[in-house]
């Protein structure tokens, strides 16, 4: 197959002009700027992106597809979450393999894998999630780092469950500096959140706006501070997830002005919800129910400030899908409480296109770091780049054909997502993926997944970034 995309604006993080793409089998084999007369090439398919943006395919390098969580399990499977990624120009997950304290790691990872490979319609990979440590634990690390996996995933939060000790946090972090792996990690100090969940709870405080309560700024900075503690302590390099707020943000500058190597993440919910959304009466607000909790504006006013300085690197969605009906409602009072929620929030389809449109289009980032904050940092951080993350001759054939003039409203009829709601219903946007080609293939035609589930592959990554 050959597909010729002709006269698109091609934006990279750092290039912006125009210019025809020619895409051979999986791989961008040519980029001719519209001044040269011989480029006329010959082609299976040509797509006219006049007027258009050509972007990188965009990586989300934090989602939960397979998730057994908090007594049930996530709702999406590689079917409906590949689908709703693709729809929304994102070609490439990195999910957080997420096991149990007493699961054997490598089985796990297969088991994690297995989902994902002959079923995906987009690339995928793992943050592997280390959940205990002991003496096999190096030996199993090696063997997933064979398969392409250059990650780790620790929680300090969801204290025995997910969540490793002080011992297994420092065994983690020596190993991955010793194998020049990046740890990932979700900070909150989970002794200081079952406190606080005690006392409200006690306090006959049961509905899920006693949620951020539970989870103040200051639990997190405090696991911010924890967690880069051990960074600076083994030297190995960190990168914190879903950073939802001004002191997180701050308790980490320390530590990089002192060299520590710490990158920080936030989530598209930040940046486009408030406090007020876990307030909706009738146990609406359980919708909006994640860990770390949506803060009030004044953080999402920082986080707008962060990402567009660069202090946060990337957006992911950290999409958690859970039904409203039966899911969410097993933390319903009075019977039950806001501690039994499952935490997260579906957001894989709609990330770049918020991004776009109360980032770009209202002059918050410009086009470059749009790039960057949905593409480009994840690539390089994560050892992608410059195969994924960028457009150049060589690199693989993901391609987001961008129409900034489309305006619409996401409804739940555009959710591709398998929850029962739709979480961001009602937020008006601007722009839309039009085509998406993931490795070549063209996946999605005038915002219509044509992709076909089984092309997805496991993109084996580089250390170190
Ligand atoms: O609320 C969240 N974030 N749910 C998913 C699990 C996690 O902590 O990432
Ligand atoms: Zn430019
Ligand atoms: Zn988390
Ligand atoms: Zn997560």
């Amino acid at each position: 197959m050959t597909l010729l995309i002709k006269n698109g604006r091609i934006i990279t993080a750092d290039q912006d002009y125009l210019a025809d793409i020619l895409v051979e089998g999986e791989t961008i084999t040519q980029i001719d700027t519209l001044i040269e007369p011989r480029n006329e090439i010959e082609a299976d398919e040509i797509i006219d992106a006049s007027g258009k943006y050509v972007f990188p395919g965009f990586i989300d390098p934090h989602v939960h597809i397979y998730l057994p969580f908090m007594g049930t399990y996530a709702k999406d499977t590689y079917d409906s979450g590949s689908r709703a990624a693709l729809l929304g120009g994102t070609t490439t997950l990195i999910e957080m393999c997420c096991p149990s304290r007493d699961e054997d790691l490598v089985e796990a990872y297969e088991l994690w894998k297995s989902k994902a490979v002959g079923i995906s319609a987009c690339d995928f990979s793992f943050h592997m999630g280390i959940s205990h440590f002991d003496e096999d634990t190096p030996e199993q690390i090696n063997r997933i780092v064979d398969d392409g996996i250059t990650s780790l995933k620790v929680f300090l939060a969801y204290k025995g469950a997910l969540g490793v000790t002080d011992d297994e946090l420092y065994q983690t972090c020596k190993v991955a500096k010793e194998l020049n792996l990046v740890v990932t990690a979700h900070c909150e100090n989970a002794d200081l959140v079952a406190q606080l969940q005690n006392e409200l709870v006690a306090a006959g405080k049961l509905g899920p706006e006693f949620h951020e309560p539970s989870r103040p700024v200051t639990v997190e900075a405090s696991g911010v501070h924890h967690f880069c503690t051990f960074l600076e302590m083994t030297g190995a390099s960190g990168y914190i997830v879903h950073t939802s707020c001004r002191d997180a943000v701050e308790a980490a500058m320390p530590f990089r002005a002192r060299g520590v190597d710490v990158q920080l993440e936030t989530v598209i919910p930040y940046l486009v919800m408030d406090s007020s959304y876990a307030e909706r009466p009738d146990f609406e607000g359980a919708k909006y129910v994640m860990s770390p909790p949506i803060r009030d504006v004044s953080h999402q006013r920082y986080l707008w400030d962060a990402i567009a300085s660069g202090t946060i690197s990337t957006v992911a969605t950290d999409h958690a899908p859970f039904d409203f009906a039966g899911q969410k409602e097993m933390g319903r009072p009075p019977e039950s409480d806001f501690t039994k929620i499952p935490n997260g929030i579906p957001s894989v389809q709609h990330r770049p296109v918020l991004l776009y449109s109360y980032g770009v289009a209202t002059g918050r980032i410009d086009l470059h770091r749009f790039v960057e904050l949905v593409s480009t940092a994840a690539a390089k951080q994560f050892g992608m780049f410059p195969r994924k993350g960028t457009i150049q001759i060589g690199g693989d054939a993901d391609l987001v054909v961008w129409d900034p003039t489309y305006k619409g409203t996401i409804t739940d009829d555009t959710r591709a997502m398998d929850t029962d709601y739709e979480a961001f219903e009602g937020f008006e946007i601007t722009g839309r993926a039009d085509v998406v080609t993931c490795r070549g293939q063209v996946s999605v035609r005038d915002g219509i997944f044509v992709g076909e589930l089984g092309h997805g592959q496991l993109v084996p990554r580089n250390r170190g970034g």
